[in-house]
């Protein structure tokens, strides 16, 4: 067996906590905070890839590229469909009005919004808020699946038909796998309404609040 050469190893890390600082100064950062984890360096070269990406027509009428928000420690991670506007003006996701009731989810599971992982299947907003057509979704799920692989969360929680659609590779309605427990690559995928559905359906939080009990129950919270 080989050993591991050390030198390697510390030319390894400085190359991620260089990507991790040219990743935060492009995306506006004034006041750098050196990440503790491990995650975070390793996350920082896929942001950086993110901040200059041209795979679709997307970045043309972006405001900003959206990553990711949250703990890249986080046994529990949410990933929506794309941002909309607030997200694409302050590039974080999950800020608007669907934004804060996914807060107030997090916080219903006895969580806070920072201890979770939050992020989007496409990381560009698309224009008037139309749904991520299939081609974008192809050009951006690489970024959404080496996030998956780097955090690897014990609980993905897919919000919204795109996202459970896109990893799960199905065209199945929503409401048929809502609340079903998926093996996605090592992890449990839970899909759920949307919190946007949610603001227009009140009703439906009933069923929502029964598939955030599921994750609850996996992840021993409470
Ligand atoms: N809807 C999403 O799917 N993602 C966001 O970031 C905001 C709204």
């Amino acid at each position: 067996m080989s050993q591991a050469d050390p030198k390697r190893e510390l030319l390894g890390i400085t190359k991620d906590f260089r990507s991790y600082i040219e990743a935060e100064i492009a995306s506006g950062v004034e006041n750098l905070i050196i990440p503790k984890s491990s995650k975070a360096g390793l996350l920082a070269p896929v942001k950086k890839e993110v901040f200059s990406c041209r795979r679709c027509p997307l970045y043309k009428t972006k405001r900003n590229y959206v990553f990711s928000d949250g703990d890249p420690e986080a046994r529990l991670m949410f990933i929506g469909e794309a941002p909309g506007e607030d997200e694409d003006m302050q590039g974080v996701p999950f800020v608007g009005r669907a934004g804060q009731l996914l807060t107030k989810m997090v916080e219903a599971m006895g969580l806070r919004r920072q201890d979770v992982y939050i992020c989007n299947v496409i990381k560009c907003r698309p224009p008037n808020n139309r749904a991520p057509l299939p081609e974008e979704v192809a050009a951006c799920k690489g970024y959404l699946l080496r996030q998956i692989d780097i955090i690897s969360p014990k609980v993905i929680c897919c919000l919204g038909k795109h996202s459970a659609q896109a990893l799960l590779e199905t065209e199945i309605f929503i409401t048929k796998i809502r609340g079903k427990e998926f093996e996605f690559n090592g992890t449990t995928l839970i899909p759920t309404y949307h919190p946007a559905y949610l603001l227009r359906n009140p009703s439906a939080k009933k069923e929502v609040w029964l598939d955030l009990k599921k994750i609850i129950k996996i992840l021993s919270l409470r």
